[in-house]
């Protein structure tokens, strides 16, 4: 028997267990959602009015409005601001699709910026340069559950006066300089799918804003436009969160520290077991970069390895869940061709769609289970004796950038690859 079927013998490893999360909190939930059923408020009921106090103090912001997705809380955030056709909006082409998605939908173009390699989050230092007298806005994403170098953003934000749409889908409660992700633009974006740190029963999602007149904009996009109802002032759409998910939504939110906990403690073990094999030292393997003043939350832990493909299958074989974020990044994908990107057009965001791979990280995995994940990674790179060969240098348009890019992140906000 070989190894790997040795291995995939034992019990699986799951990408993501929610039927443990499930089990732990199972009595609250069900109370939660039979008080929703008992109150027969299914639109907009008290429950959305709880989460969205719980959520704007959670995050630091004075307004939370509940809504349909994390999609539509780009998309509402986007419509608020007015854009559309002729409109340009500055992001990253390495995220899920709903990012420069929901600019494409409204009509405005998404110009996209490359990310640093380390933290795969958009290079602020390469922003300015992409400003027309069109832009509109940056939308930096917040990858994996830690926040882009937002103070550099945010500054030429400022000086181009544009809005700073946060997409923190991946990001609730991750800081960035002792501020929460979400809280440090116009808008912050948040989603409860269910595989999020902040997870429903479905769909579901929450922008959190500062500014009053965009909560009131924000409201009234939400319901259509209208107000008083079946009065349309503006163009709005359907994007109401249901009372439903934001009340198992609120039961969730009590746990959420102690699961961030858990996956930083993951984050920690992984780091320890993949140092102690040795694929770190030889550059095998590279982690996941934490910026010195940051909380990345670690909705996932990402890592880099060649041929990533094949360790992929290898790990299937061994029962070890993974999944790849993502592999065509946007400014490649077919819908958005008419845009006139070209392959090697963003070359961080490509190499970073070939060569990365997410592990199992979700609060309820067994230390046995992480033992075994980085296991199945050492056989795969022992099997492969030239994959213990280290990565060839991370490059950028400024150079070799040897891991810690200057061009990337501010001085001060950068450590090592602890
Ligand atoms: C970075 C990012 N942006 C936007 C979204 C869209 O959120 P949703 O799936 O709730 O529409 C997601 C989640 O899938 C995401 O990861």
């Amino acid at each position: 028997m070989s190894v790997a079927t040795e291995r995939s013998a034992l019990s699986s490893v799951p990408m993501l267990d929610l039927k443990a999360q499930y089990s732990a909190i199972k009595e609250e939930i069900l109370e939660a959602v039979h008080e929703v059923l008992e109150n027969q408020q299914f639109i907009l009921g008290p429950a959305v009015a709880e989460l969205e106090r719980n959520i704007a103090a959670y995050c630091g912001c004075r307004h939370a409005i509940g809504v349909s997705s994390g999609t539509d809380a780009l998309l509402i955030s986007l419509m608020a601001e007015g854009i559309g056709p002729g409109d340009e909006v500055i992001t990253t082409p390495y995220t899920f699709f709903a990012t420069a998605g929901s600019v494409a939908r409204l009509g405005a173009t998404p110009v996209f910026v490359d990310i640093c390699p380390d933290t795969y989050n958009i290079n602020p230092s390469a922003i300015e340069a992409q400003i027309t007298s069109r832009t509109r806005a940056i939308m930096p994403v917040h990858l994996f559950g830690q926040c882009a170098d937002m103070d550099p953003i945010l500054d030429v934000a400022g000086r181009h006066n544009l809005a700073v749409i946060e997409d923190a889908a991946q990001a609730i409660g991750a800081e960035y300089c002792g501020r929460r992700a979400g809280s440090m633009g116009h808008y912050g974006c948040f989603s409860f799918f269910p595989s999020k740190n902040l997870g429903g029963a479905g769909d579901g999602g929450m922008v959190v804003t500062n500014d009053p007149v965009r909560a009131d904009t924000l409201r009234l996009l939400r319901v259509h436009g209208a107000k008083p109802k079946y009065h349309h002032q503006m163009l709005g759409g359907n994007f109401r969160l249901d009372t439903m998910q934001a009340a198992i939504v609120n039961v969730k939110l009590r746990y959420l520290d102690q699961w961030t906990a858990a996956r930083q403690a993951h984050a920690k073990r992984y780091r320890e077991l993949f140092e102690q094999n040795g694929a770190v030292a030889t550059g095998a393997v590279r982690l996941p970069y934490e910026m010195r003043e940051s909380r990345h939350i670690y909705n996932q832990f990402v890592i880099r390895v060649e041929p990533r493909d094949d360790l992929q299958t290898h790990l299937r074989q061994c029962g070890v869940g993974s999944e790849v974020y993502y592999p065509v990044p946007a400014h490649l994908q077919r819908c958005f061709e008419a845009f006139g990107y070209r392959e090697h057009d963003f070359p961080n965001s490509e190499r970073a769609a070939a060569e990365t791979v997410a592990l199992p990280v979700y609060p309820e995995l067994a230390d046995a289970s992480l033992t075994r994940i980085v296991d199945a990674v050492g056989d795969f790179l022992a099997a492969r004796k030239s994959a213990w060969l280290p990565h060839p240098p991370l490059v950028d348009a400024g150079g070799i950038l040897n891991g810690f890019p200057a061009e990337c992140s501010s001085p001060t906000s950068i450590s090592a690859n602890l």
